[in-house]
């Protein structure tokens, strides 16, 4: 078996988790393919603007790019040369058909199995990067065993990396999880994914953390950790409400419940719902595969955790309402961060675009800032006329003359901008509606900010 990896897939997964496996494992080369001639054109750009935005992403390429680490659109090419194939093209949810608006729409992962099957001479290890229903392994193979018997053996790697934390996750996850066949060749095909993750002369994953199951354990798993944290957020958002109406304190809650060890601090921070890629798609799949298998108490279960995520949004809007005196036609509120979370410039299922479009039917001016995601939001609202919407780099511009600032993400940037020059420069009475509970409540009242929270 040769040394070589390739990743399907240049996005948000395929981009930084095989620069890190470059990075820790220098004596193997590593390409990365994509069909989307742009992506795969960023990722080689001579002054590194690469196409997505992670901390510490791009000292990692200017490392390895060139060096063991290829990006290229040769897709065939790449899975002639290897033996070990990644496969981490999108799977969003299906939005036709059987299952639509719940199902993943594994339309991109099968064309890239035929694929392989048609290049291919000689025998793959194909490892699943991408979330998948479980099960979606036996229908690969089937596939792709279809005529030469064993040829390919399906494993299952799911990735657990969190956006905005991406290179810190890959260098040093929790856990890495491999789930194979039972079989001889299973196992030697798992053995050999774990030693890339181990990286070269086992400088990276200790091999405690390499977490081994079979493949439906794994490809579930995956599902599941995801439904788990997101639970988390919604049952926090749901309490988040109740603080609200009886004077309790969300983040008083919080910290008291996290200090009992079996619940922990984590994922108990209420805001404006779950945003990203991947919660709402992989929960939503879940929801899907319960109803399936006939387990509806199950599937009612888990849709509670989409729908507490979505009135979090429709009543953050009622209480912006309600405190700019219930009408907010000609109004301007300056919507601060657009992307979904901090510290990326991801704008997919951000509970901001939910926000801004429900503010939109109300007539409102928006100006909306964001460090890094002004891009994707102007794609995404392209739909909205451009005299109701402005999309500023500068926050005290957007601020200006505004009669309240929405902040929808808590970029750390935030809380030191001069909070009195932004009073100064807009319309009384201000109000700030800190959805993120990451600014000085106390210092912006003193300031004579009018102040909403989450939770509070
Ligand atoms: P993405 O859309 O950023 O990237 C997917 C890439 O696959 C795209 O660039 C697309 O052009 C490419 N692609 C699609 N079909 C192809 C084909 N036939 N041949 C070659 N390339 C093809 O998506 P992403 O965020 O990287 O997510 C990919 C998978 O990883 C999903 O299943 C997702 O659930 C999972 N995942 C994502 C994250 C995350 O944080 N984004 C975390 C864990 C798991
Ligand atoms: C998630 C999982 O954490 C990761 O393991 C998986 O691989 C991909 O999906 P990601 O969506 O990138 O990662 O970010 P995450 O940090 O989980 O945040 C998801 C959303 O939940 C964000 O919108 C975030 O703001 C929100 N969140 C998170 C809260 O509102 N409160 C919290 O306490 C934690």
């Amino acid at each position: 078996m040769n040394k070589n990896i390739v990743c399907i897939g240049a996005g948000y997964i395929g981009g930084p988790t095989m620069a890190v496996v470059a990075k820790m494992n220098p004596d193997r080369k590593v390409v990365v393919v994509d069909i989307n001639k742009s992506r795969i054109a960023a990722w080689n750009s001579k002054n590194f603007a690469l196409p997505i935005y992670e901390p510490g992403l791009v000292d990692i390429v200017k490392e390895v790019r060139g060096k063991n680490l290829f990006f290229s659109t040769d897709i065939d090419k790449a899975i002639r040369e290897c033996d070990i194939i990644f496969v981490g093209v999108n799977t969003p949810t299906k939005m036709f058909g059987r299952g639509k608006g719940r199902a993943s729409d594994l339309q991109y992962w099968e064309a890239t199995a035929r694929n392989i099957k048609k290049i291919a001479k000689t025998p793959k290890i194909v490892v699943e990067k991408s979330t998948l229903p479980v099960r979606t392994a036996a229908a690969m193979e089937a596939i792709l065993n279809s005529e030469d018997d064993g040829k390919f053996t399906v494993l299952s790697n799911p990735e657990f990396l969190a956006e905005g934390t991406a290179i810190k996750d890959l260098l040093n996850p929790d856990r890495v999880l491999i789930g194979g066949p039972q079989t001889p060749a299973g196992l030697a095909a798992v053995r050999a994914v774990v030693d890339i993750y181990r990286g070269q002369q086992g400088a990276w994953v200790p091999e405690k953390k390499i977490l081994t199951t079979n493949v439906w354990s794994a490809e579930l798993t995956k599902l599941a950790a995801n439904a788990m944290l997101a639970q988390r957020v919604s049952s926090i958002n749901a309490l988040a409400g109740l603080c609200e109406a009886t004077g309790a304190d969300i983040e008083e809650v919080a910290r008291v419940m996290g200090a009992d060890h079996r619940i922990g601090p984590k994922f108990l921070k209420a805001g404006p719902g779950f945003g990203g890629s991947c919660f709402k798609k992989d929960v939503l799949n879940l929801v899907y595969l319960c109803e399936s298998f006939g387990l509806h108490t199950a599937a009612e279960y888990w849709s509670q955790v989409i729908k507490m995520n979505d009135h979090q949004q429709e009543r953050i809007v009622s209480r912006l309402f309600k405190a700019m005196f219930n009408t907010l036609a000609n109004k301007k509120i300056a919507v601060f961060g657009f992307a979904f979370k901090a510290n990326t410039g991801d704008t997919r299922e951000t509970p901001a675009d939910t926000v801004v479009r429900l503010l939109n039917e109300e007539h409102v001016r928006l100006a909306i800032t964001d460090p890094k995601a002004l891009d994707n939001a102007k794609k995404d609202l392209a739909d909205i006329a451009s005299d109701a919407l402005a999309f500023v780099s500068d926050p005290y511009k957007a601020a200006k003359d505004a009669d309240a600032v929405l902040v929808m993400t808590d970029w750390a940037e935030y809380p030191t901008l001069d909070w009195a020059k932004i009073y100064k420069s807009m319309r009384k009475p201000a109000l700030v509606f800190d959805t993120r509970n990451c600014l000085d409540a106390v210092a912006l009242r003193k300031l004579g900010f009018k102040v909403l929270n989450v939770g509070k």
